[in-house]
């Protein structure tokens, strides 16, 4: 075809082209299922008002689960999958251990959406639909939610170790780690806008309130009375110390303060190249309500499996 290209080369490199350019635009789509599960959006949602009427926290916990499956070998509910004796999975790498929450409620509408239509949905897209819906309910945007990946029958817990990024990385880190998923600064900037609500444990900002020089002194010393240097875990605190469990542009206005929780945090507003658009973000909440749905997407897009590779699992902890 190199040598010689005539008509017939030309119209089939052309088709070549055209069918690439769409089966990677029209891999996930809003309506993916369809007739096949007509109540699923209702479903999920009825079940994310009922869980956070009785926990504030869960759909921080619940966005935190979708960023964590996402960055590790794409969405595709790899981090729902309970360890056994034979099958180690993510729950157990250090960004995991001990601090994934909202793995029951997911498990709950699955059964929920499995009653209503049996073997249809991933659990990747339940996750996905639930932070959604965890988002708006917290008074955060909404979006469409593009839906047809399918479950993983593996998981890494190598992979989730090297790609979660920890609270002392420095804003080079923190790029790079977003850049090897296929995002960029102002991803980055615009989804750490998810530390709006939620917590974080004393463990992961321990050295931040004990070491660091560009925090403000009254914020690190009412965070010291509840996490000690030494000799105990301490407790939680919140990541907004605002709003803690408003979906809200306040994250930002904190970073401006220099009231971040996380190291990590804070160098997204330390003198550096994401400095403008914290500022943009925490002036207009309307700017950033629209980028973080548009991140959203795009990190949601990472990696699916779709057509025929993986499956549609039964339950969410374990491969059918
Ligand atoms: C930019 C790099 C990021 C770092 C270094 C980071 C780090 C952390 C850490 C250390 C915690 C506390 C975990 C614990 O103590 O158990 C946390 C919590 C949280 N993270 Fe991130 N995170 C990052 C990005 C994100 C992104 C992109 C999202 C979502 C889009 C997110 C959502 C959350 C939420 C909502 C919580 C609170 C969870 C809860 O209360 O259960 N984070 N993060």
């Amino acid at each position: 075809m190199g040598v010689f290209i005539g008509g017939g080369a030309i119209a089939s490199s052309l088709l070549v082209l055209f069918l690439c350019a769409c089966t990677a635009d029209a891999q996930l789509r809003p309506n993916f299922y369809g007739g096949r599960c007509p109540n699923l959006e209702g479903i999920v949602r009825g079940a994310m008002r009922t869980a956070v009427s009785s926990d504030p926290r869960l759909p921080a916990s619940i966005i935190r689960l979708f960023f964590h499956d996402c960055f590790v070998n794409g969405c595709d509910a790899s981090v729902l999958l309970a360890d056994t004796p034979t099958f180690t999975g993510e729950q157990n790498a250090f960004p995991n251990r001990n601090s994934l929450r909202g793995l029951d409620v997911i498990e709950t509408i699955k059964a929920a959406v499995e009653a209503a239509c049996n073997a249809t949905v991933s659990c990747a897209d339940i996750l996905a639909l639930a932070t959604r819906d965890g988002v708006v309910l917290s008074g955060g945007p909404t979006w469409r939610v593009p839906l047809g990946r399918r479950d993983a029958t593996t998981a890494s817990q190598s992979a989730a170790n090297s790609n979660l990024p920890g609270a002392s990385s420095s804003l080079s880190v923190l790029l790079n780690s977003f850049a090897n998923q296929g995002l960029n600064l102002r991803d980055l900037v615009a989804l750490s806008g998810a530390h709006t609500f939620g917590l974080a444990r004393c463990v992961t900002f321990r050295n931040r309130i004990y070491n660091d020089a560009n925090i403000d002194p009254a914020f690190a010393a009412a965070r010291r009375a509840t996490c000690p240097q030494a000799g105990g875990a301490g407790d939680p605190a919140p990541l907004d110390v605002t709003t803690p469990n408003a979906f809200d542009n306040a994250y930002y206005a904190n970073l401006l303060s220099r009231r971040g929780l996380l190291h990590s945090d804070q160098e997204l507003f330390n003198n550096g190249s994401a400095d403008s658009i914290v500022r943009s973000y925490a002036n207009n909440g309307a700017i950033f309500f629209r980028d973080f749905a548009a991140s959203m997407v795009k990190m949601g897009n990472i990696a699916p499996l779709t057509g025929s590779n993986g499956e549609i699992r039964r339950v969410c902890s374990r491969v059918n």
